[in-house]
């Protein structure tokens, strides 16, 4: 049916309408790139556009849609998309947060309400789930990503898809909408962590530890894809015919559409790819369908067609390919999609949606360390909150979150005050966030976030210590604005930025008990903090409700579950630094004086909190794992049991992982691979058995030949609540 509808329409069509539906254009709220479309409601009427971005609401939605409906020759309706990243009105965590919940049903639901939400404000196409696997920290976009790790990113991307695109996949239900993959490919691993950066790894490297994301993604059905702006082995993305058609296209069987990322094909010239007419023949010809604000196709198709560059073959499969898309989404019999003022205000941000936000903003939130029982903190008695996040409504709602609203998000100091209202909060702010004019000219270039003290930071940190004196614990809210991290936000320091270690040290000095409450969108480096504060609690920057979910969990009514699922340095000269590393010939084992081994002088190869990693308010003890089997064949599968035991004092979740080790390999294999995990709860003293199954795939990997295939040999099985800490069994693979 869509096959007969599509041809029909084509048929009908003109050279100059087909080249207009690989039009996307930007227009209203937001400038999400360095230049924005012109003549958008010309280019509309005469049917040279396909898709519009960065709008959105009924009204304004509705208006475009209109235009293109009755205005335009064909009446083809227009798709519109938005960066909803993580929630639409209502803002859940960062993604880094979201993965680090390790809960999927927590993840597909902030997508699910998030597709809700987009839908009823007139959207029907977003441009996430960010599948990016990032090692480097460095990278501010790290935190759009789920983190480090394939198996968890493949989990956590179809846990996103199916939220956005909803039962049954179903894209003509109108509270659905259609996701876009990004960035194809490899963008996160970007060279030294700089944006927009070369990247150049082997093919192994490739499908083993970067591709399962996005094959992943494509697997469960996603609609479409971004191109990313790196180069990948010498040639960018967004002129890669390898990814864009051999491999997303014949090897994974991907049907839906690529659209570049913004101006991506223009951008090709400064690759070094040619003029303005060559990189639009390269990038068509490549395999991208949609020119994301470039003009490009729009330009410069109908010459190369002329010239002979790109065949009217090429432009009427990607005009086809964004037609069907139009078709899924049911454009063609309700352009509107049910959108109205009314579904939107029963929608957006309703009560269900605020406690989900709440209730995932706390799981998303990991503690890094507590002692002398810091935390949870009394209700009671007096708190010094201390720090520039810690009254902030902006910062909280994070990068990319372009239709929240955070005059509607609840700060720190507002979630302590409502959850504790007999406990004595003093505030003093007692540092700026940055002090290097470079940064607060670069954050301020982009919407003037910060709030800049102008006292000198001898007389901020005085006030903050004169507040602490007098209060039974320093709370201190610290870390990066919303701003730091994010695009364009790559950090050579990953320190606490600005005078904020300079204040922690003076307000440590006090002698009270101090917490650190953490706000940032990356791993940051903080030996200095591990070592000084009492506790310390990663919240990220966790949306709408971040303030009432970091009173939960500090106040002790949620037990904190979350688990980092990137690794955090000791110093930023480790990055990039993660568990999945392969050894070397000359490991390092710990002996001081080794000297030939691989390994720095000035400091250890640990990870200052490794991948997996988190505590709770109580504990938990391991078993040591059992297996159904020590010999397998290679078609059956193992069961690994463990039982693990809430040890400690109140009921908790855990989230517990298994990781493999294939002992040798044609080629050299990782120290450790995470290959399932399983978040239970468990009242005080309760214990509870907990199966894997390693299927006959869990074993296997892409080799030399890029053969996906399992070899025999010896394996190891780690289990345990992070990557660091496990206990052992092992198992061996029969050739037959
Ligand atoms: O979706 C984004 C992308 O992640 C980065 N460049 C701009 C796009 C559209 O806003």
């Amino acid at each position: 049916k869509m096959k007969q509808y599509v041809d029909g329409l084509m048929a009908k069509m003109t050279q100059a309408e087909k080249i207009g539906q690989l039009n996307l254009v930007s227009v209203g709220f937001d400038v999400t790139g360095p230049v924005v479309s012109k003549d958008v409601d010309a280019n509309i009427r005469k049917g040279l556009v396909g898709g519009v971005f960065n709008t959105y609401t009924p009204i304004a939605i509705r208006k475009l849609q209109e235009m293109a409906i009755r205005e335009s020759r064909l009446h083809i309706p227009l798709m519109f998309g938005y960066d909803v990243i993580h929630g639409h009105r209502t803002v859940f965590p960062i993604a880094l947060g979201l993965a680090a919940s390790w809960d999927l049903k927590a993840i597909e639901q902030s997508a699910r309400i998030a597709a809700e939400e987009s839908t009823a404000d007139g959207l029907n196409w977003v441009f996430s789930p960010m599948v990016d696997i990032a090692r480097d920290a460095r990278w501010g976009r790290i935190s759009e990503g789920a983190g480090e790790d394939p198996y968890l990113g493949s989990r956590v991307a179809e846990a996103m898809v199916r939220g956005y695109q909803g039962p049954n996949n179903d894209l003509r239900n109108p509270a659905s909408v259609m996701a876009c993959l990004k960035h194809f490919a490899l963008y996160g691993a970007a060279e030294a962590g700089r944006e927009y950066n070369t990247t150049d790894m082997s093919r192994q490297r490739m499908y083993n530890e970067y591709l399962p994301p996005y094959k992943a993604a494509v697997d469960v059905g996603v609609g479409s894809v971004m191109s990313s702006f790196n180069d990948v082995n010498g040639t960018p993305a967004t002129a890669n015919k390898w990814l864009m058609t051999d491999l997303l296209r014949k090897q994974w069987g991907f049907q839906g559409f690529v659209a570049t990322d913004y101006t991506a094909i223009p951008e090709l010239i400064e690759h070094g790819m040619g003029n303005a007419e060559q990189v639009a023949a390269l990038a068509l010809n490549a395999g991208i369908d949609q020119d994301m604000v470039g003009e490009s196709f729009l330009k410069y198709t109908a010459k190369n067609i002329q010239s002979g560059a790109v065949s009217k073959a090429q432009l009427d499969a990607a005009c086809r390919r964004i037609l069907e898309a139009k078709y899924k989404l049911g454009l063609f019999t309700d352009p509107y999609r049910k959108v109205s003022a009314e579904r939107a205000a029963s929608t957006l941000m309703k009560p269900e949606f605020i406690a989900a936000a709440r209730d995932i903003a706390r799981r998303s939130m990991v503690l890094l360390k507590n002692e002398r029982s810091a935390l949870p903190l009394k209700k009671t008695g007096s708190i010094a909150l201390i720090g520039p996040l810690a009254n902030r409504q902006r910062d909280v709602i994070g990068s990319w979150s372009g239709a929240g609203d955070w005059h509607k998000a609840v700060s720190v100091e507002q979630g302590l005050r409502a959850a504790a209202p007999s406990l004595k909060i003093s505030y003093a702010k007692g540092a700026n966030i940055a002090d290097d004019q470079q940064m607060i000219d670069r954050l301020q270039a982009h919407g003037g976030e910060l709030e800049i003290d102008k006292r000198s930071s001898e007389e901020m940190i005085k006030e903050a210590v004169q507040v602490a004196q007098t209060a039974d614990v320093v709370v201190a809210v610290m870390g990066e604005s919303q701003g730091m991290s994010g695009e364009a936000a790559a950090r050579a320091d990953i320190g606490l930025p600005g005078q904020q270690l300079a204040l922690l040290k003076a307000l440590k000095a006090t002698g009270k008990p101090l917490v650190l409450v953490l706000m940032n969108g990356r791993p940051l480096a903080l030996s200095w903090e591990n070592q000084n504060a009492d506790a310390i609690l990663e919240t990220w920057f966790s949306g709408t409700q971040a303030g009432n979910a970091i009173a939960d969990v500090l106040f002790g009514d949620y037990n904190p579950s979350g688990k980092i699922t990137a690794t955090f340095p000791q110093v930023v000269g480790q990055v990039p630094l993660y568990y999945n590393h392969k050894n070397t010939g000359r490991p390092y084992g710990g002996v001081k004086l080794d000297k030939f081994k691989s390994r720095y002088l000035d400091v250890s190869n640990d990870a200052l909190y490794p991948f997996g990693f988190g505590l709770s308010y109580t504990t938990f003890t391991y078993s040591k794992p059992t297996l159904s089997k020590t010999t397998i064949g290679p078609a059956e599968t193992l069961t690994v049991s463990v039982t693990v035991q809430n040890s400690g004092n109140q009921d908790g979740e855990e989230v517990a992982q298994l990781y493999l080790r294939d002992m040798v390999g044609s080629i050299s294999r990782p120290v450790s691979e995470l290959k399932g995990f399983q978040k239970v709860l468990l009242k005080k003293g309760e214990s509870k058995t907990l199966s894997f199954r390693l299927t006959p795939d869990a074993l296997k990997f892409y080799n030399n030949d890029l053969k996906f295939a399992a070899e025999p040999g010896d394996f190891q099985v780690m289990v345990g609540g992070n990557s660091r800490d496990v206990q052992l069994a092992t198992f061996k693979l029969l050739a037959q």
